[in-house]
């Protein structure tokens, strides 16, 4: 993959091969080859606490020399076009850019390029807008893989604010071609007719006891702007409704998983004093994410011919 910016390219065999890279980061290995020539930045213009940091910590763990960038300092204040930040960022021989950015599909104009462009630089995908969120899907099959060993059969549920969310429309692609039955649940208002291709919707106490995965998600207020069930939004009735409560927790087969991409808002998707509890995987989900980012990044250096030496001890 020259670029990793969503899921649309992945098929069954790619998606277990960056599990099995992950796993043997995981258990301390290390990349195959020296990778301190090649340089990185993370360019977060939406804000994040997870990917972000974990993307710092899986490129510092490859290796790869990481350079820092703050929009908020940055010439994109005075209107320069995310083209051309990317093109200078090429100009002064950084080799990947991890962005995240609020325009969906924003990596479409640095990617399909015109016949007079130059933009050789690759793009990693942190998550656009409410459209992909490639890195938090496949830690998300990662965690899903540790607890079953498999992806076929397994039935799970994709529960709230689904519209607004990458995540969800990463994992409802990525789930169905590697044969998982999808499920939804949560506010109609927040349900769109269009994931019908992807799985069934039912309300949230008929799957509580049916599903192997229980997948929450947020309630993404920032992107509800003009939305009038924002202006009706009470945390306690969405919790009862909606949220993992004690008593649907009690309700879940014994060996089902509960996950939560974060930041949770607690005790509305999720009861504060579950978080941490054994189904909870919301812990491993985030432990797993640097593992995952180390073996996408990975993947695109390999695709780009990037990096010295090879180690062959490792190899
Ligand atoms: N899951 C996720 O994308 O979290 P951040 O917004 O903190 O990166």
């Amino acid at each position: 993959m020259q670029h990793f910016v969503s899921v649309d390219e992945l098929d069954e065999d790619k998606v277990l091969a960056l599990i099995k890279r992950a796993q043997y980061f995981k258990q301390g290995g290390k990349p195959g080859k020296d990778l301190s020539e090649v340089y990185c930045v993370n360019m977060f213009f939406e804000d994040s606490t997870r990917t972000h940091t974990s993307f710092e910590m899986a490129e510092r763990k490859l290796g790869l020399n990481v350079l820092s960038f703050d929009p908020k300092q940055s010439s994109v204040n005075k209107g320069e076009t995310l083209y051309d930040t990317l093109l200078t960022m090429d100009a002064l021989g950084v080799d990947l850019a991890v962005i995240r950015h609020s325009e969906n599909q924003y990596y479409q104009k640095l990617i399909n390029l015109a016949p007079t462009q130059t933009l050789s630089i690759g793009i990693v995908n942190g998550g656009d807008g409410s459209g992909q969120h490639p890195s938090q899907c496949l830690l998300d099959m990662l965690t899903i893989y540790e607890q079953f060993g498999k992806f076929k059969g397994l039935k799970v549920a994709i529960v709230g604010d689904i519209t607004n969310s990458r995540v969800a429309k990463s994992n409802m692609e990525l789930l169905n071609k590697l044969g998982a039955k999808v499920f939804f649940s949560g506010p109609k208002y927040w349900y769109d007719p269009s994931f019908e291709k992807y799985g069934t919707y039912k309300t949230l106490d008929e799957l509580v006891a049916e599903v192997d995965v229980l997948m929450l998600l947020r309630v993404q207020h920032e992107r509800h702007a003009g939305d009038q069930n924002e202006a009706n939004f009470s945390k306690e009735r969405y919790h009862q409704e909606f949220g993992l409560t004690k008593e649907r927790y009690e309700r879940l087969k014994s060996d089902a998983i509960v996950m939560h991409p974060g930041p949770i808002n607690r005790d509305v998707e999720f009861a504060s004093e579950l978080v941490e509890a054994p189904k909870s995987r919301f812990k491993a989900q985030m432990q797993n994410g640097v593992f995952m980012r180390m073996a996408m990044l990975e993947a695109v250096i390999n695709e780009r011919n990037l990096g010295g030496k090879i180690n062959e001890d490792i190899n």
